[in-house]
């Protein structure tokens, strides 16, 4: 199944993931626009440009001025957030606006202008941490940081909007997510990806904690196609589905890979562990693999070699 001649709003769609969902929808004969203020660089911006897609560079929290950009739209990717839980300690009121003040106005936005589909790109936050149960979508919630409270609350009105309004809002958890393109050299990076960047420059890696904290690192390509998938189908209408990977790795063994893979003479750097950050997050992805039929085709190691590679042809 596949989205096809639709006109799609991405909004976020200049970032890491955004930009990838934004290419494979053009590629697919769907006409693309974009809602992104930029705030976290404009290195895609020539990439989409070229790609033709509109770019509306513009803040979702200000609902006035985003308005005219839900006209005439047949599905909505809602990616626009401030990510990463270390952002949303650090300044949790921006993080509510933008998390859940502009998914409210995009959901509202939505209602108005009758649009089909809102599909959420929520995350794997809004579970707490867990021992020895794997993350299923119906059990209890315990976000650990206003993040992750921040994404439930989005999720939640995502809910109530389908119930209310009959607006197809589907919620994707995604969980760590990784690939080319996505930023190393930012604060509060993804660690895969500012790994890759200080093992190329042969800098210290800092590990909070002891390395043990397991993630289902999930490669960009398997979430932008199961993302797809998602908004193509009508199973998951006012539902969530867990996005990721099908196995967990602790972070030790991800940063020795990436050593070994950049022929580093890095050292780790052990660091205090962070406040909020869960020891793991196992993801049980049943329902993406019944319900969308859709099992993730990049293994851990697959993924690295190709995310080195493209970091490397950029240097
Ligand atoms: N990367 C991951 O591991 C991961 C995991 C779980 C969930 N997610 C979610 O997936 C989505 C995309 O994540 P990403 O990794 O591509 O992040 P990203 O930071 O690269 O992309 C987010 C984009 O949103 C834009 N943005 C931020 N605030 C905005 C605002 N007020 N108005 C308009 N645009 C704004 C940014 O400029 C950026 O281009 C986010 O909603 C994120 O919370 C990501």
């Amino acid at each position: 199944m596949q989205v096809k001649n639709k006109k799609c709003l991405v909004t976020g769609g200049a970032g890491f993931i955004g930009s990838h969902l934004t290419e494979e929808l053009v590629s697919f004969g769907n006409e693309v626009s974009v809602i992104d203020d930029f705030s976290t660089g404009k290195h895609n911006l020539k990439l989409l440009t070229a790609a033709g897609v509109k770019i509306h560079e513009s803040d979702i929290t200000n609902i006035s001025q985003i308005e005219p950009f839900f006209r005439d739209i047949d599905i909505i990717f809602h990616l626009a957030a401030m990510n990463r839980a270390q952002r949303g300690i650090s300044d949790p009121l921006r993080c509510n606006e933008i998390n859940v003040t502009g998914t409210l106005n995009c959901l509202k936005l939505a209602v108005d202008n009758s649009i089909d589909k809102f599909i959420f790109a929520s995350s794997s936050s809004v579970y707490g941490s867990v021992t020895n149960n794997k993350l299923d979508e119906e059990m209890d919630l315990k976000p650990l940081n206003p993040y992750g409270v921040g994404k439930l609350s989005a999720e939640h009105y995502c809910r109530i909007f389908y119930e209310i309004f009959g607006l197809k809002t589907t919620i994707l958890r995604y969980f760590s997510v990784y690939g080319p393109r996505q930023q190393g050299g930012i604060d509060h990076a993804g660690v895969i990806a500012k790994f890759i960047n200080l093992s190329l420059a042969g800098r210290k890696l800092p590990i909070y904690g002891n390395g043990l904290q397991k993630r289902n690192f999930s490669y960009v390509k398997d979430v932008v196609d199961a993302t797809i998938l998602a908004a193509a189908s009508d199973n998951l209408n006012g539902d969530v589905i867990n996005i990721a990977s099908e196995k967990e790795y602790s972070v030790l063994d991800v940063t020795n890979r990436i050593i070994s893979e950049t022929s580093s003479e890095s050292e780790i750097d052990y660091q205090p562990p962070l406040a909020g950050d869960p020891s793991r997050n196992p993801a049980n992805i049943n329902k993406l693999k019944t319900v969308l039929n859709f099992s993730p085709k990049h293994p851990l190691n697959k993924g690295l070699k190709q995310t080195i590679s493209s970091m490397l042809s950029r240097n």
